[in-house]
């Protein structure tokens, strides 16, 4: 079994400051092979919360993989956003901004869907799209971690990023099984296998672990475990009353993966 942690959407700067420790004792404690953070980690992509971003990744006792999101680069400084979109993330967080890494039997491919000229949008490039498949390990199962969702329920608050159906079928096409992604602030799985009809991808999108936005529903993180027999067992911890606890378990599904398709169990 595999056990990964995602995290979406922590925007340091604009966080729940006391939620942060709650936040990285349930994380520890989940003693995951691999904790995802899907973009987002700052709000404003300013030195001070990289500083505070990059603190907090630091406490994280797991292997750590990041994507950058929209927050990370510069939104007002035109000039830095242009010339320099990934100084700071590059800097504080990671160099590499589509990393890779083998765990257990699972494959993660990061992809960067950040776009410096369509901020709040983003867009999926071929090139880079193209290199995630490269790195696909036909002997595990392959998962996306990338911020912008590439599929999204019709009443979504955000535009789907561009070129993300053709980036769907091309990660489909190319054998990849699970998405993780974010920036919409809110929890999907289900809906996104298809109204009954099973799916090849399983796409999974977690809400913001700290944004201290008022009008998003309650903070929340995913543990995914990837069993030897294709089942995976997702659970979705909530924050509750500022803090996060063991216990605040909020829902948990399964999902099966019979000849290629994902079903679920539930
Ligand atoms: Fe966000
Ligand atoms: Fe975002």
């Amino acid at each position: 079994m595999t056990r990964l942690v995602h995290l979406s959407d922590l925007h340091f700067g604009y966080e729940h400051a006391g939620m942060v420790e709650s936040l990285l004792a349930c994380v520890n404690r989940q003693e995951a092979d691999l904790v995802v953070v899907t973009g987002d980690l700052t709000h404003r992509a300013r030195p001070d919360q990289f500083a505070a971003a990059a603190d907090f990744l630091s406490r994280i006792k797991a292997p750590l993989l990041a994507v950058p999101g929209n927050h990370d680069i510069p939104l007002y400084s035109l000039m830095m956003r242009f010339t320099q979109p990934w100084a700071g993330y590059r800097r504080s967080i990671v160099a590499d901004l589509s990393p890779a890494m083998r765990v257990g039997g699972v494959q993660v491919l990061g992809i960067n869907s950040v776009d410096p000229f369509s901020w709040r949008r983003g867009a999926l490039r071929n090139g880079v799209v193209r290199a995630a498949i490269a790195r696909i390990d036909p002997a595990a199962m392959n998962i996306v971690a990338i911020h912008h969702p590439l599929q999204q329920a019709p009443d979504a608050p955000k535009q789907l990023a561009r070129n993300a159906g053709t980036a769907l079928a091309m990660l489909e096409e190319a054998g990849v099984q699970v998405i993780l992604s974010g920036h919409l602030h809110r929890w999907e799985a289900k809906f996104l296998l298809g109204p009954g009809s099973p799916a090849r991808i399983l796409q999974i999108h977690a809400g913001t672990a700290l944004c201290a936005r008022p009008e998003d529903p309650p903070n929340e993180f995913a543990v995914l475990e990837f069993s030897d027999d294709n089942t995976l067992f997702v659970a979705r911890h909530h924050a509750r009353n500022g803090t996060y606890d063991p216990d605040g378990i909020a829902e948990t599904s399964r999902f099966s993966r019979v000849d290629g398709y994902w079903q679920s169990l539930d």
